[in-house]
């Protein structure tokens, strides 16, 4: 069982295997509940000079690692996942009290994990490669055999966001691991006793000493430092556009699996089944509160339909209850009151230019109540900005020729919904949009993790999804057989 943290502002010391790092410097990153403020628990404020010997150290783990059998090294991973299963109340109590994710989500998220790294270990033991006979190309005869494999990149650096520090860390973790790298895991500083939790499962499941890495500390402070680490062998990281981008101008020749921002639209047309596509046009925008890079995020909706559909809409928003995550709130404090001034500031802007506010406008602090606004115009900033927080906003279009300008105006290209029962009209609109994903009748979303998970533009570089994920952190390795 592991130790409760709560309110002791207990720190992890690093473990003699070199697993975690406790900084040597006292200095510590104090993590408080973005529910009440209260102390959630502390973490190592590592420094590069304390981080260095841990990377290296995951070098030469990764060598040992990576003959380790894939069926052992699964076998290691279907236990994490099975020791994830049996901690998953304490560790769900983690995530609700650290990002203020709701039971329910909170739960959510560790048995999605725990399934995820299930469908990983097997995953990773089918990395197949292929052999090719030099006859097929002109001018040579049969006279090499090219056989290629699938072999680890080294040291993975995992990276992960704070609204989902379990899922999102084991999205990048087990693919790593079960292909043969070994991981340097910077967690999210809210949400990195989480990620400890999460990472010690790891461990007790019986990971050699420096295979797993977690190095706490601010992004800022220890983040350039990683990713140019000369030992880092490649970095996946899934966070904002902003610190995304700035990690692409670091990562030189380094491999790179980017999921950043989006501004996922869900496209209404005038057939659609209204019913269905408000249940999940309000259950994609709202869930965590917004927090989330797939949510819907702005409505276009043909102009027709568009006081009906809010007729759908609104009671759903109406229902939703708000307050605290240990209550299972739908709407729960966002993850901190600058987040909470960012998304006040877009609601202000389009209050100013006009937009029609039908529901919200409400803020206790970093609670902010679910906004729906009518009648929004491209020159308001909601229409364009990532709230990631609870306020939708709702543009009539005239045409669909309207509705994909609007939606490939963007500088995101994550996700978008279409809702139509004319399956010709919506694989038409899905050719024309430049987005990874296009979600037919349904919110958009990233999972089931094993689906290919992509985003283009300012919404990322490279396709995650387990078999995906696998793929980015191998390469191909050919042997040529020439025969004389
Ligand atoms: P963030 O501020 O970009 O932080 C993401 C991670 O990067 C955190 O672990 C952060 O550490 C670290 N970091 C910060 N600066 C860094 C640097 N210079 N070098 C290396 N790492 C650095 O994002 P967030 O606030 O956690 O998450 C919200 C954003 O992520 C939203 O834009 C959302 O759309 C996006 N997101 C995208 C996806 C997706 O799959 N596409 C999923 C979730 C979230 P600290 O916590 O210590 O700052
Ligand atoms: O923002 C996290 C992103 O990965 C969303 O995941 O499954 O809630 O759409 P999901």
């Amino acid at each position: 069982m592991f130790r409760c943290i709560f309110g002791e502002g207990n720190i992890y010391k690093n473990l003699l295997d070199g697993r975690w790092v406790d900084s040597q410097s006292g200095k510590r990153d104090q993590i408080f509940s973005p529910t009440d403020g209260s102390l959630v628990g502390e973490v190592p404020a590592t420094t590069p000079e304390e981080a260095d010997p841990f990377v290296k150290g995951a070098a030469q783990a990764q060598r040992s690692w990576a003959k380790v059998p894939a069926s052992e090294r699964a076998d290691v991973l279907h236990k994490a996942a099975d020791i994830l299963e049996r901690e998953k109340e304490v560790i769900a109590g983690v995530l609700v009290r650290e990002i203020a994710k709701n039971k329910k989500s909170s739960l959510s998220e560790v048995t999605r994990t725990a399934d995820l790294i299930h469908f990983t270990a097997e995953e990773g033991k089918r990395l197949t490669g292929e052999s090719l006979s030099s006859g097929a190309f002109p001018g040579f005869h049969e006279t090499k055999l090219s056989i290629s494999n699938r072999v680890p990149l080294g040291v993975v650096l995992a990276i992960a966001p704070f609204n989902y520090p379990i899922n999102l860390a084991a999205s990048k973790i087990a693919p790593a691991l079960v292909a043969g790298n070994s991981v340097v895991f910077k967690p999210p500083t809210q949400g990195a006793i989480s990620a400890l939790y999460f990472s010690r499962v790891l461990c007790e499941a019986g990971l050699p000493a420096g295979v797993l890495n977690v190095i706490t500390g601010q992004g800022r402070a220890i983040g350039d430092y990683l990713v140019g680490h000369p030992l880092v062998n490649m970095v996946a990281f899934t966070g904002s556009s902003k610190v995304g981008k700035h990690i692409a101008g670091l990562t030189g020749m380094k491999p790179l699996l980017l999921e950043l921002g989006g501004k996922d639209a869900a496209i209404v047309l005038e057939d659609a089944d209204l019913s269905l596509a408000a249940q999940h046009i309000v259950a994609g925008a709202f869930s965590f509160s917004g927090q989330r890079c797939t949510a819907v995020k702005r409505i276009l909706v043909m102009e027709s339909v568009a006081d009906k559909l809010i007729g759908h809409l609104m009671p759903l928003v109406q229902a939703m209850t708000v307050g605290r995550p240990e209550d299972n709130a739908d709407i729960t404090p966002l993850i901190s009151e600058e987040a909470g001034d960012f998304v006040q500031e877009l609601i202000d802007d389009a209050v100013k230019k006009g937009a029609k506010l039908l529901i919200g406008n409400k803020r206790n602090k970093n609670l902010i109540y679910p906004a729906l606004f009518d009648k929004v115009t491209v020159d308001m900033r909601i229409a364009w900005e990532e709230p990631f927080g609870p306020v939708l906003p709702i543009l009539r279009v005239k045409t669909i020729d309207e509705a994909v300008k609007i939606t490939n105006d963007s500088e995101y290209g994550l996700q978008a919904s279409v809702f139509s029962k004319n399956i010709d009209t919506v694989f038409g609109i899905a050719a024309r949009l430049d987005v990874g994903t296009i979600q037919v009748n349904g919110k958009t979303e990233r999972g089931p993790d094993h689906f290919p998970f992509v985003g283009v533009k300012s919404s990322g570089m490279g396709t995650q999804g387990i078999r995906y994920s696998i793929e980015a952190m191998t390469r191909t390795k050919a042997v040529v057989l020439n025969f004389h």
